[in-house]
């Protein structure tokens, strides 16, 4: 009898980050065989198709493909749709309402891929903070795996909050900030107030976003499975945690930007196929401006600070200002990355800026709004990251070996910002921190002298770490991880 090929279906939630990495996870498992559907909104859909060479990356995987369903955002006027929302439980509530029913209708729809060549869906891999996906294969009796697109140190930061409520340890006062935290277990002697995720600084523990965190976070234990991006090289400790107390079927397969790296690479050795196509691998919901890489082709080598702060991060013009006379007054060059629905005031910048400002950005500045990340991050004349700690973002810098400024924003963005500076060494945490003098000397440091030496030596280290884990030669842990998730969907079919 014919072995029959599973068929996963991906469901993300709607946003860059969570996007990127679990659309390698899909090109990931196509390179293996397994049928997917990825499925997008119909808005992000449309601006996949402008925007990227979706089409060429997956088009050799005749067992690939998207379903778009609706996710209640196509009036907002921005670009990704989402920092224009200003309350993100008011948000959230909206997508649940719009995308629950429409994710379920195209399961029971069923009958729709029974009639393709891939078979009913086998198996969901849904984002963690969509609950109501779980709830939805749980009633179609349908295995689940909740996939977490943040760090290990961040996840169990989260699972740890209905702990630290119990035990007083938040809400916390400001002037407490620095106070360290006692129970997330393996970060007694670095984890201060301050380093918590964003939503800890809630006034009160009823906070609707604080709480929304708890509850989703309590509901992901529900699913058979767990994925997180991460490697155990350098979170091993937390995932032991998180395996034993919370999450025992976790398999952790980062940096998936390094394992499709060399699934792409092992596939073309073994066949001609055109899932070796060799393509930037994010899929950008925003257009990227490539006139940055011929910008950084014209630079000395390990001479520009990469500067971007994410897909969803909003700042006032004020810390605007002084990060960019914090970067000017530094004498580096830099590549900035603007997104235009970044601002979170919109009064007029240009009156506040110095002819100076605007001279020396000139000279040594280049600024887009939008760039190809990993390619800037991996080109000679990149030598820091200037960096909001997205989990992505800090990912592809140690792939990189790009040593990282950290400038957290939100989310678990704290946690993993202190994780670089205090416990892999691969950057300096401002944390809290962005005025022009702190800029500039942060700046300074990280591109010449003994810190800098010190961090590249660490940095260096990390990222050779990252790349044996993925690689099959090494027998690498998030390879072998992979393997297991693989026999995991496979015996789920
Ligand atoms: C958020 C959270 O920050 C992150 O911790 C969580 O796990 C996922 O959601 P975001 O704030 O957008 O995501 O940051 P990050 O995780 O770093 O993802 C941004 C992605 O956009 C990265 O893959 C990055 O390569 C890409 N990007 C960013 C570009 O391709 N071009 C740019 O100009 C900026």
């Amino acid at each position: 009898m014919a072995e029959t090929t599973p068929h996963v279906l991906i469901f993300p939630f709607p946003i860059q980050g969570h996007i990127n990495s679990m659309l390698k996870l899909a090109e990931v498992l196509c390179i293996s065989g397994i049928s997917v559907t990825f499925v997008n909104t119909q808005r992000n859909h449309s601006r996949h198709l402008t925007f990227t060479d979706v089409q060429s990356r997956f088009g050799g995987f005749p067992r690939f493909c998207f379903e778009a369903i609706p996710d209640g955002l196509s009036d907002q006027p921005h670009s990704s749709g989402f920092s224009s929302f200003p309350d993100f439980l008011g948000l959230l509530d909206r997508v649940e309402k719009f995308m629950k029913p429409g994710f379920r209708e195209l399961l029971t729809s069923n009958h729709r891929f029974r009639s393709d060549a891939r078979g009913p869906v086998s198996c969901i891999i849904a984002d963690g903070i969509l609950g109501f996906a779980i709830d939805v294969a749980h009633e179609l009796g349908i295995p689940s795996i909740s996939f977490r697109t943040i760090s290990a140190c961040g996840a169990l930061c989260y699972l740890c909050l209905p702990k630290l409520i119990n035990n007083g340890e938040i809400p916390f006062k400001d002037e407490d900030m620095d106070r360290l935290i006692k129970n997330v277990p393996g970060m007694e002697n670095f984890l201060r107030c301050r380093d918590l995720p964003s939503f800890c600084r809630a006034k009160d523990a009823n906070d609707p976003n604080l709480n929304f965190v708890i509850t989703e976070t309590s509901y992901s234990t529900r699913a058979t499975a767990h994925i997180l991006n991460t490697f155990e090289e350098i979170e091993a400790p937390i995932i032991s945690r998180l395996r034993s107390s919370y999450w025992p079927n976790l398999y952790t397969v980062g940096p998936l930007n390094a394992l499709l790296s060399t699934l792409r690479r092992s596939s073309s050795t073994n066949s001609s196929s055109s899932s070796s196509v060799s393509v930037s691998s994010n899929a950008s919901l925003y257009e990227e401006d490539r006139s940055c890489m011929t910008w950084l082709d014209k630079q000395p080598e390990k001479s520009v600070v990469y500067v971007s702060f994410g897909s969803l991060a909003m700042v006032s013009r004020e810390q605007w200002l002084e990060l960019w006379y914090g970067l000017v007054n530094s004498s580096y060059r830099f590549l900035w990355v603007r997104r235009p629905d970044s601002l979170t005031d919109k009064d007029n910048e240009k009156s506040q800026m110095s002819a100076e400002l605007i001279e020396a950005t000139k000279e040594r500045g280049y600024m887009v709004e939008w760039a190809p990340q990993e390619e800037v991050l991996n080109h000679p004349a990149v030598g820091a990251f200037l960096t909001h700690s997205g989990w992505n973002s800090t990912l592809e810098s140690m792939v990189a070996g790009v040593p990282m400024i950290c400038w957290p924003h939100s989310a678990e963005q704290p946690v993993n910002s202190r994780y670089v500076s205090e416990v892999w060494k691969t950057g300096m945490d401002m944390k809290d921190n962005c005025n022009r003098s702190t800029v500039e000397k942060f700046v300074r440091d990280m591109m010449d002298g003994d810190k800098r030496q010190e961090l590249m030596k660490s940095t260096t280290k990390v990222s050779q770490m990252a790349q044996q884990s993925s690689s099959i030669s090494c027998n690498g842990s998030s390879y072998r991880n992979y393997e297991a998730l693989l026999d995991f969907i496979r015996k789920s079919c």
